[in-house]
C-alpha cells in the first residue's frame, strides 16, 4: 500500500519556520502515571502557566482522546498500545506545526512509553512521571473508578488488575503524595521552559 503514497513534506512550510513564527521550540512532554495520580490536573495548570507566558500549547488527555479519535478502543493491552500509537502520531503532527504538547496518558508499561518515544522521536520526547501509589490514588478515587474496579465492575484497571511499570527513565518525577499541586506545577513548568 505504501508504494502508492507520495508524502510531500518538503513542499510544506517547515517546522523550523513555524517554530520561528511561534517563537518557541516544539516538543512533547508526556505525563505518565496511575489514574488519579494528578496528571491531567498538573498538565492543565501547566498549560495555563505556559500560555500566560506566551507559549502556544496543547493538552491531550486520555479521557478526551478516548471520546474522539480513540473511541473504538478498549483497555486491553493491544488497544492501549493502539491508543498510544494514534496519540503519538497526532503529537508528531502537532510538533511539526510548532506546538508544545502536554500529553496526559496512563501509558502503563515501559513498552508502550518506548513506543511513543520511538514514534515521536527521542529528541522531542520528555517523560514526566506523576508519581502516587495505588493506595493514594484509590483513596482519592475522584472518578469512583477504583471502587468499581475493586467490585469487579471494571476489569483490567491499571494498578488493580492490570500492570503499571514504574518508569526508570523519566526526565522528571512529580511526587503528588509528598508535594502540593503548586509545587508540582512549578517544577513541571520550569523543566518545560528550560527545554523550549
Ligand atoms: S492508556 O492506558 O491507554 O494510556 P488512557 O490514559 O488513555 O489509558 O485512559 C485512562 C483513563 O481512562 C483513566 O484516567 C480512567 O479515567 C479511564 N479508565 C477507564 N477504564 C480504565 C482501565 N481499565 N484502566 C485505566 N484507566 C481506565
Amino acid at each position: 500500500m505504501a508504494e502508492h503514497i507520495h508524502p510531500i513534506f518538503e513542499r510544506l512550510v517547515s517546522r523550523e519556520e513555524k517554530q520561528n513564527f511561534l517563537n518557541q521550540k516544539a516538543a512533547v512532554f508526556w505525563f505518565t502515571g496511575l489514574s488519579g495520580s494528578g496528571k491531567s490536573t498538573i498538565a492543565e495548570a501547566v498549560e495555563r502557566q505556559l500560555f500566560n507566558r506566551g507559549r502556544f500549547v496543547q493538552v491531550l488527555d486520555g479521557d478526551n482522546i478516548r471520546t474522539g479519535i480513540c473511541n473504538n478502543l478498549s483497555f486491553g493491552m493491544d488497544d492501549r498500545k493502539e491508543n498510544i500509537r494514534r496519540i503519538s502520531e497526532v503529537s508528531k503532527l502537532m510538533v511539526n506545526a510548532g506546538v508544545i504538547c502536554l500529553n496526559s496518558f496512563v501509558s502503563p508499561t515501559d513498552d508502550i512509553r518506548d513506543y511513543a518515544r520511538s514514534i515521536i522521536g527521542a529528541e522531542d520526547f520528555h517523560l514526566i512521571h506523576v508519581k502516587a501509589s495505588v493506595e493514594a490514588c484509590e483513596k482519592r478515587d475522584v472518578k469512583g473508578l477504583y471502587q468499581k474496579a475493586r467490585a469487579g465492575i471494571i476489569k483490567g484497571f491499571t494498578g488493580i488488575d492490570s500492570p503499571f511499570d514504574i518508569p526508570s527513565n523519566a526526565a522528571l518525577v512529580l511526587d503528588t503524595e509528598s508535594e502540593e499541586k503548586e509545587a508540582s506545577v512549578a517544577k513541571a513548568t520550569d523543566y518545560i521552559l528550560s527545554h523550549i
